[in-house]
């Protein structure tokens, strides 16, 4: 069973479709061992306690130093003995002391196609908003493993979304959760849970066809 970790921010509607898949079958393989989120009120910790998984928040205000918030991470993650950590919706930069430790084996979901609309200062609403400024015709997400860059590990999963007149930033937000994240996601960590992917000089090598 892979053991996984997810970590969170906010409403957490990517975590609710990785428990959702885990529930209903189309994951496999999978235990989700815990998640964890720098904000306490972060809706996605409600979400985890129903579901009777282990919920936890560490937050860098609770910590004296920055230094001290990564060492409380690190070690929790150590603790569970995780094999996967999956960033679903996480707004805290992740230590390089993590990144290393966990080569290939963070994730996280991106709200655009990368190699568009992404890196620094690209999250939340604003993805949205550059996209519909630049007028594209088609967005959608990314699923990638997590190197030191931002945005800039191996790309393992996408999902084009079509953009429509007149949408507004969180209409075209919405659309891009329904109908590529809450998809793309839960797919990746099954693919990983049954060793479909193979990551080489910085490519994701898929060893199963999949739909997306
Ligand atoms: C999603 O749009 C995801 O792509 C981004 O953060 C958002 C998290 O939403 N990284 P939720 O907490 O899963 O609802």
């Amino acid at each position: 069973m892979l053991r996984v970790g997810v970590l969170v921010s906010g409403g957490g509607t990517n975590l609710q479709a990785i428990i959702n898949g885990i529930q209903d079958g189309t994951i496999t393989n999978t235990e989700l061992v815990t998640v964890i989120s720098n904000n306490k009120n972060a809706f996605a910790l409600e979400r985890a306690k129903k579901h009777g998984i282990e919920a936890l928040c560490i937050s860098p205000k609770d910590y004296e130093t920055r230094e001290q918030f990564n060492d409380a991470l690190y070690d929790v993650l150590e603790d569970r003995a995780l094999d996967l950590i999956v960033l679903a919706g996480f707004l805290v930069v992740i230590p390089e002391k993590i990144i290393k430790r966990y080569e290939n084996q963070i994730i996280n979901i991106h709200p655009s196609l990368i190699p568009s609309f992404c890196g620094t200062g690209y999250y939340g609403l604003k993805v949205h908003e550059k996209a519909l400024e630049r007028g594209v015709k088609i967005t959608g997400a990314t699923v990638h493993f997590v190197d030191c860059g931002t945005d800039t590990g191996p790309i393992l999963l996408q999902k084009a979304v079509a953009v429509k007149q007149g949408d507004t930033p969180k209409q075209l937000q919405q659309r891009v959760m329904e109908e590529a994240e809450w998809k793309i996601l839960p797919q990746a960590v099954t693919l990983i849970a049954n060793h479909k992917v193979r990551v080489d000089k910085g490519q994701v090598l898929l060893l199963e066809e999949t739909s997306c």
